[in-house]
């Protein structure tokens, strides 16, 4: 898909997945995503499912109106597409496992029958939806000040920065944001954060770790405030949960 698209054709094909983006569902429950856009031209409908950092997988296909079919190997009888207009659409999904679990995309394009070649098919924004394996739990935030060695090794006195590093451990499941504040104020350069968490396989808990360099000027003022946020949701609500030190003078 290509975005480029988008800007050639000169218009914008607004393309909405159920407004919610994230969804955190019990196991054996069901869930419909919805999806409409606005241009009457546009057919086909898909429903794409990405697990992990994976390929898109499809999951069911529209021709038209009240034309559906899902695709192997995902099945009909858990997977149900419907398609009561040209620009709506719906994708149910039954009894829902841990498997269910992922990134659920509504695509669009024009037919292809029309042999126009290569349209673009737009996407959608996408929900994240987690099917519950284990309690809801929220992160813990701590912040590892920079290392000893890492302020001895600056030699280069236009190189006086330090690295702070915001590790939030112990969350379930993995709808978290990482940001930063120094002394107040969000920061965006300098901060590198992991694509994603990391899962471990027997507790089934997450985590994930955030980098800041800091300037030394701003370190080693006691004044100094670094905050980190972990934001996460929990299925029902955006819950911050923050952690701050402060400069230190020296070693
Ligand atoms: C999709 O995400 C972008 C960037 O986050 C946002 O600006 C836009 O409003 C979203 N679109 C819809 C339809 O939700
Ligand atoms: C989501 O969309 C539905 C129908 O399109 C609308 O009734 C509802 O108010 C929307 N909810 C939010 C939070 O935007
Ligand atoms: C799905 O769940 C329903 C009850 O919610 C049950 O009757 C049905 O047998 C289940 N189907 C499958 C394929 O497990
Ligand atoms: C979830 O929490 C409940 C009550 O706190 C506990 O009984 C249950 O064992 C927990 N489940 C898991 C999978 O940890
Ligand atoms: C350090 O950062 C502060 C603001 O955070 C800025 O005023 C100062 O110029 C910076 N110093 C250096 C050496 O980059
Ligand atoms: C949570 O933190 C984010 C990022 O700092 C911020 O944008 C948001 O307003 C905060 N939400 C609450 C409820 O404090």
């Amino acid at each position: 898909f290509n975005i480029m698209g988008l800007l050639c054709l000169g218009f914008i094909l607004l393309l909405v997945i159920s407004n919610k983006t994230q969804l955190i569902i019990q196991r054996d429950k069901q869930v419909t995503l919805k999806c409409n856009h606005d241009d009457g031209s546009y057919y086909y409908m898909y429903w794409y499912r990405q697990r992990g950092q994976g390929e898109l997988s499809l999951v069911a296909i529209s021709l038209g109106k009240d034309t559906e079919e899902t695709v192997a190997p995902f099945t009909v009888t858990k997977h149900i597409m419907k398609r009561p207009e040209i620009k709506e659409s719906s994708l149910e999904i039954k009894n829902l496992t841990e498997e269910d679990s992922g990134i659920y995309f509504c695509a669009s394009s024009i037919a292809q029958y029309l042999n126009l070649a290569n349209y673009p098919a737009y996407f959608g924004n996408g929900t994240k939806l987690t099917v519950l394996a284990a309690n809801v739990t929220l992160p813990k935030v701590k912040i590892l000040p920079p290392s000893p060695k890492e302020i001895c090794s600056q030699d280069k006195i236009n190189d006086k920065r330090s690295t702070l590093v915001c590790v939030a451990s112990g969350f379930y499941p993995d709808h978290v944001s990482v940001s930063w504040k120094v002394n107040g104020v969000a920061r965006q350069d300098s901060v590198s954060t992991d694509t994603s968490a990391q899962q471990d396989k027997t507790t089934l808990m997450y985590h994930i770790s955030s980098r800041i360099k800091v300037n030394d000027t701003d370190w080693m003022d006691l004044k100094s405030s670094f905050a980190c946020t972990v934001q996460f949701f929990n299925g029902d609500e955006y819950v911050n949960v923050t952690n701050t030190i402060n400069g230190q003078k020296g070693l």
